[in-house]
This record gives C-alpha cells, sequence and structure tokens, in this order.
C-alpha cells in the first residue's frame, strides 16, 4: 500500500555513466565527467526547489585513485575549473558546498580550491551540498575506529551514537533516498553507515543525460515508497492514520 512521505531532507547520489556515455558518442571518456557539470547543476536546482536541505554526490571514490593516471589527473583538473567558475553563483543561491573525504591524497591545487569554495559559500544554508571526494564508507568508519582508540573510549560507551559523532560530517542526517544513475546496482562503497535504512533509485540514464526531471521521477518513486523500519505494514499505516 503506497503511503505518501515527507520530502526528503538529504538526498545521496552516485553520479555513474560519464564514461559510458562519452563511449557511445565516440567521445573520450573526459568528455563525460565534462557534461556531468551539467547535471550537478540541475541536480542542485531540482533540490532546491523540491526544499531538500542536504545533497551529497559521489564525485571520486578510494577505489577511482586506481584508474589511469591520466584521467585521474584530468579529473582532478576539472574539478578546480568547476569550482572556481562554480563558487560564487552557488554563494549566491544559498548553498554551502563542502569536501568529505581522504582530502590530502588529492593534488594542492584542488585543496587550495576546495579550501577557497567552501570559505566563499561557508555563510550559506539554504542548502548543504556535499561533495565525497577520494571518499569511501569504509575509508569513514576506519577513520573512526582509529579517532576512538585514540581518545582512549571505554568499551562500555561505545554505541550508535558515539559512533555517528566520530564520522566524517556527524551532522549530515542519513539520506532518505540514494539515487544511483548509470544502470549498475550497487553501492560502491557509499556512505555504509548512514545508509541503512535509506530507500535506493536506480536509472539507467548516464550522469550526462540527469536532468531536473529524473530527479523529481526519483523524488515520486520514492512519496510511493512505505518505509517500515522493521515494523509491519499495519503497524506504520495505524501511526500514519
Ligand atoms: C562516474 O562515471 C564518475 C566517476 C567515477 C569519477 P564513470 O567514469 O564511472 O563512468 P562509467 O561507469 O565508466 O560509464
Ligand atoms: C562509483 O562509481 C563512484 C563514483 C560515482 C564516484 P564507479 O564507476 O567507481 O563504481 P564501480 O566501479 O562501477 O562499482
Ligand atoms: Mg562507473
Amino acid at each position: 500500500m503506497p503511503s505518501a512521505q515527507s520530502p526528503p531532507v538529504h538526498v545521496a547520489i552516485i553520479m555513474d555513466g560519464n564514461g559510458r556515455w562519452a563511449e557511445d558518442r565516440g567521445l573520450e571518456r573526459m568528455a563525460g565527467h565534462a557534461f556531468g557539470v551539467d547535471s550537478v547543476r540541475s541536480a542542485v536546482k531540482a533540490a532546491m526547489e523540491l526544499g531538500v536541505r542536504y545533497l551529497t554526490l559521489y564525485a571520486f571514490s578510494t577505489e577511482n585513485w586506481n584508474r589511469p593516471s591520466d584521467e585521474v589527473d584530468a579529473l582532478m583538473d576539472l574539478l578546480v575549473k568547476s569550482l572556481a567558475g562554480e563558487a560564487q553563483e552557488l554563494a549566491k543561491k544559498g548553498v554551502r558546498l563542502r569536501a568529505m573525504g581522504s582530502l590530502d591524497r588529492l593534488p594542492q591545487g584542488c585543496r587550495a580550491s576546495l579550501a577557497e569554495a567552501e570559505a566563499q559559500t561557508s555563510k550559506c544554508d539554504r542548502l548543504n551540498l556535499t561533495l565525497a571526494l577520494s571518499y569511501s564508507g569504509r575509508w569513514e568508519l576506519v577513520e573512526a575506529v582509529r579517532q576512538a582508540i585514540a581518545s582512549g573510549v571505554d568499551p562500555k560507551n561505545v554505541d550508535e551514537d558515539s559512533i555517528r559523532a566520530l564520522l566524517a560530517f556527524p551532522e549530515l542526517p542519513d539520506p532518505e533516498l540514494l539515487i544511483r544513475t548509470g544502470g549498475e546496482q550497487r553501492v560502491s562503497n557509499f556512505l555504509l553507515w548512514q545508509i541503512a535504512y535509506t530507500e535506493f533509485h536506480f536509472t539507467s540514464v548516464f550522469w550526462p543525460d540527469f536532468r531536473e526531471s529524473h530527479f523529481n521521477e526519483a523524488i515520486e518513486e520514492y512519496n510511493n515508497r512505505q518505509r517500515r523500519f522493521g515494523k509491519t505494514g499495519a503497524q506504520i499505516q495505524r501511526t500514519s492514520s
């Protein structure tokens, strides 16, 4: 039985399919990444129009460091150029941009552009845009365990809240909805802790083709899901009526 949801507060997206989009057109994989920047703009616009407060985009995974170095270098260049070109516009719209991941692995130029974009948008709070960069869910959990051990935490005090407090951005609410473009139906090491009860929307649309209408379709599908959190459907209907 479908049930209407409140709009999601946090939407996460695995932006996949750039390479295949380009290859289908006889272009270099990099062309797909470059066109994907327009899709980021569309996702930000759609999220803001729907009143989504947190948008988290998987831009580069820990495992993506294993790609050919020319693709990695070109992606880092694209990141620098995009940040320089977009930060002012994001600030005008009220978008706060932050990057989450093992940022010390990024080239110095990237870290500098990120720091600048973060500073330029730090006062904004209409939409919190998080770029997961050099990020993986396992990296985040390993870092959390390291911090816990280093601080000498008493095992008796370890619970879900204390683990959450050690995540990269503890203040991010768990995403209600995770969208993955590009046709694959897997998590690829994204937000492993946070997606315990997240709804998934998989689409075969390649990321460079992703537009507001696709975002809205995902939200519509989400609105027709019944989230049960381990309870029975009857229990959920009783509490929602
Ligand atoms: C996603 O697109 C972007 C990154 C992982 C950086 P891909 O580059 O993975 O594109 P496909 O999946 O090979 O088509
Ligand atoms: C996931 O895409 C990572 C990002 C979108 C940044 P991948 O293309 O790296 O995932 P796999 O290798 O197909 O699982
Ligand atoms: Mg891919």
